[in-house]
């Protein structure tokens, strides 16, 4: 079954009136359930372009997006909020959590949006966070803790509602070789779990977890 499907996608940025950065140009892609991707390229080759569009996070200038069969690209913002909070979670290279919360309250939040009842909300919260291995960790804040408990912290935010698809961008990016091990082994654990997985990398070994790798170069996909 296909899970992500882009149909010559184009995403072109237009900065200022007579400047047009062309980010994608015409990425064709079918991503089956369960598939883990690894997306390689060259810095500003559109990897993080193409993530936010597959999450849901910003719109094609042309082209065709589906997810889990649903043509996503007629949807208002509130529909694609929707779709994200029920089908993605977003994991980004600098960990995006939010510094006056503490680590169970940043994981709860995206339950806050779905309307969890708050005890419900702490107990799930509670549970990925020991799951992770942050058990001693629940109150602390996002600078009471290291890149990888953070990053951590980012990945039980991300999989709290249980997504379909977890999209990943430089996930390890700023973690030592260590921490980058350990969420290397958690998204390990969610594809043998059943999620799809498609991470951006610049890493070859990390490229190297994944089912395969897609390439792009200048908004293409390349061979
Ligand atoms: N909001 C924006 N407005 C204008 N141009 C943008 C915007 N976001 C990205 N771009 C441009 O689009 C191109 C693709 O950017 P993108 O962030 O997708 O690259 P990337 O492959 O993720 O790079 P990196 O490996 O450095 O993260 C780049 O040329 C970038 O300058
Ligand atoms: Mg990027």
């Amino acid at each position: 079954m296909k899970v992500i499907e882009l149909k010559d996608v184009w995403k072109v940025y237009k900065p200022s009136e007579s400047v047009e950065v062309p980010a994608l140009r015409g990425i064709n892609l079918v991503i089956k359930k369960g598939e883990y991707v690894a997306i390689m390229g060259p810095s500003g080759s559109g990897k993080s372009t193409l993530m936010h569009i597959i999450g849901c996070l910003d719109v094609p200038t042309k082209g065709k997006v589906f997810l889990q069969g649903k043509d996503i690209t007629t949807l208002s913002e509130d529909e694609l909020a929707r779709v994200r909070g029920k089908t993605i979670g977003f994991v980004f290279q600098s960990y995006n959590l939010i510094p006056s919360l503490n680590a169970l309250q940043n994981v709860e939040l995206p339950l806050i949006f779905q309307n969890v009842p708050k005890e419900e909300r702490r107990e799930r919260a509670k549970k990925i966070l020991e799951r992770l291995g942050l058990e001693k960790r629940l109150h602390h804040r996002p600078n009471q803790l290291s890149g990888g408990q953070q990053q951590r912290v980012a990945i039980a935010r991300a999989i709290i509602t249980n997504p379909d698809i977890i999209l990943a961008d430089e996930p390890t990016g700023n973690l030592d070789s260590k921490s980058g091990e350990e969420v290397l082994q958690i998204f390990d654990e969610l594809h043998e779990e059943g999620r799809t997985i498609v991470m951006v990398t610049h890493e070859k070994y990390v490229a190297k977890r994944a089912e395969r790798i897609v390439k792009i170069k200048d908004g293409r996909i390349v061979k």
